[in-house]
């Protein structure tokens, strides 16, 4: 027993493992016959049902333009949950959640849809008792994000009575630059104080990603290394095998870059390179994250520290695959990436002079996201150079997905009885080490959000921090030529592979 600091370790132990159970508490989806409601939103409404996390009477209300009575939504939820849901269909988990199931037929101007949402609202809180605590999640083509927040305030929807709240959940991509980010934090910020505004970056809701501040803050083996005294730089790649598939309207204009690099890969950068906060608690961590975000340095000449390409004609998983401007949809004169990879640095102490390339990609050679932290060569080598010739750098590879884990690369003595040194590796595997399958994303954060723990949402400051990066870039871009092409199937344009060349390195092949 820990006398000095009065812990009780049985009952903190008890408590840790006690999961954390929203109250009650209704969900509203705007866009709820979108791609993501289906895929994502409705299967992770049911995982947690599933799992015990919701409480008796939670409630799901859709709304959106389709004429659908209550069980025609319901029927749909079924359908989604059916095929996308990662646990177990359980007849008695459905047949409590879908009595809490409601939808609202209207467009967002629609005031009379938006009265009709708010006496649903409090014909829930009677019948299922939610007590007036809504999320809204608004998973709606950001050109519809001011009139939905303003409507939710003209009908008196984002109002908190009592003890009860209500949030506002906000999908990406938060604008397509910093000012237009601005003007939506401003419309937004009108109407929800910023502990009632939730936004989605996915990523942060991922396993892995989580396990990177348990990687470098639980553990004292790799925070002293970590720095540009061992580091030599650090890659951070999420590659994809699919092209766009059906969502050319969205993504024509936006690009890669837009896309996922001020988003996804700017919070991997962050929580690879912020200091260690003073406590896992939302505030905390949001300093931090703001401050290395803040420390971000683009070098001088654009044009040889970032690339930008489209996907051409190919194969991929043995299949001919079109190129980007032969898509559905897509105007044959598009200058939009579908491939971006850029140099960064960080401008401060523990960073200075180490390089963060990232990249991703449409149609790459296979879907794998990953942070690698490559460190420098030994500053001297008993060994002859022939014994060491075929020995890379030592590197920290944590695997996001599919495969997810982390891997050490060290070099080895080859058996036998001559000095020969080669890489080997020491894997650890999330599947291997744990029974437990890791949840989706999205269970963890509607979850979060229903309980009001704001930890894996990115800040108003860090969503304008990262279009400050990107802002540069895009208007380089917009200025100078057209994007570089890449086969379909492959690991990207030859571009992209010079750029690294400059600096005497090369990309991973994961
Ligand atoms: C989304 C992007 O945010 O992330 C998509 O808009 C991309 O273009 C997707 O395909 C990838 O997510 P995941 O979780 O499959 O890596």
């Amino acid at each position: 027993m820990n006398a000095v600091h009065g812990a009780n370790p049985l009952r903190d132990a008890a408590d840790r493992r006690l999961p954390r159970i929203a109250g009650p508490s209704g969900l509203v989806i705007f866009g709820v016959t979108g791609d993501l409601s289906r895929k994502k939103l409705m299967p992770a409404v049911y995982d947690l049902a599933n799992r015990g996390l919701l409480p008796p009477g939670f409630s799901l209300i859709g709304f959106a333009r389709r004429e659908w009575q209550d069980e025609d939504f319901a029927d749909e939820v079924y359908q989604a949950v059916k095929q996308h849901a990662r646990t177990p269909f359980r007849e008695e988990v459905w047949q409590q959640l879908s009595q809490g199931m409601r939808f609202v037929q209207g467009n967002f101007d629609d005031d009379e849809a938006f009265e009709t949402l708010k006496k649903t609202m409090d014909e829930l809180d009677q019948a299922q008792g939610t007590g007036g605590n809504f999320a809204f999640y608004l998973s709606v083509p950001p050109k519809f994000f001011p009139v939905v927040v303003q409507q939710l305030k003209k009908h008196g929807l984002a109002e908190e009575k009592g003890d009860s709240w209500r949030r506002a959940v906000i999908e990406k991509p938060f604008g397509h630059d910093l000012a237009s980010a601005k003007d939506l934090n401003g419309i937004v910020h009108e109407v929800f104080s910023p502990d009632q505004v939730f936004r989605i970056d996915h990523y942060l809701g991922k396993e892995t990603v989580q396990n990177i501040l348990a990687l470098r803050f639980a553990n004292t083996l790799f925070e002293p290394i970590w720095n540009r005294s061992y580091v030599d730089h650090v890659q951070i790649t999420m590659a994809e095998d699919i092209g766009i598939g059906g969502r050319a309207g969205y993504y024509d204009g936006i690009g890669a870059a837009r896309d996922v690099i001020q988003n996804h890969l700017l919070q991997l950068l962050a929580l690879t390179a912020m200091e260690e906060p003073a406590s896992f608690d939302a505030d905390a961590l949001a300093a931090e994250k703001t401050k290395v975000l803040g420390a971000v340095k683009l070098p001088k000449d654009l044009g040889k520290s970032t690339v930008r390409a489209q996907y051409a004609a190919g194969w991929q998983g043995g299949a001919r695959a079109v190129g980007y401007l032969e898509e559905d949809g897509i105007d044959p004169q598009s200058k939009t990436d579908t491939y971006a990879a850029v140099k960064l640095e960080i401008d401060n102490r523990r960073w200075a002079g180490v390089p963060f390339y990232l990249r991703t990609g449409k149609r790459l050679g296979r879907r794998v996201t990953e942070i690698a932290v490559v460190f420098q060569r030994a500053p001297h080598s008993p060994f002859d150079h022939t014994a060491t010739e075929e020995l890379g750098q030592n590197a920290l590879v944590i695997r996001v997905q599919p495969d997810e884990g982390v891997t050490l690369r060290f070099g080895s003595k080859v058996p036998g009885t001559s000095m020969e040194v080669r890489d080997v590796s020491m894997d650890f595997a999330y599947g291997e080490s744990f029974t437990e399958s890791s949840p989706e994303a999205y269970e963890r954060l509607i979850l979060d959000v229903l309980l009001g723990d704001a930890n894996l949402f990115p800040r108003t400051e860090e969503v304008e921090l990262s279009w400050k990066i990107l802002d540069p870039i895009e208007q380089y871009w917009d200025r100078h030529g057209k994007p570089a092409q890449y086969e379909s199937g492959t690991w990207g344009p030859a571009e992209a592979d010079e750029m690294l060349a400059r600096d005497g390195r090369s990309w991973r092949r994961p």
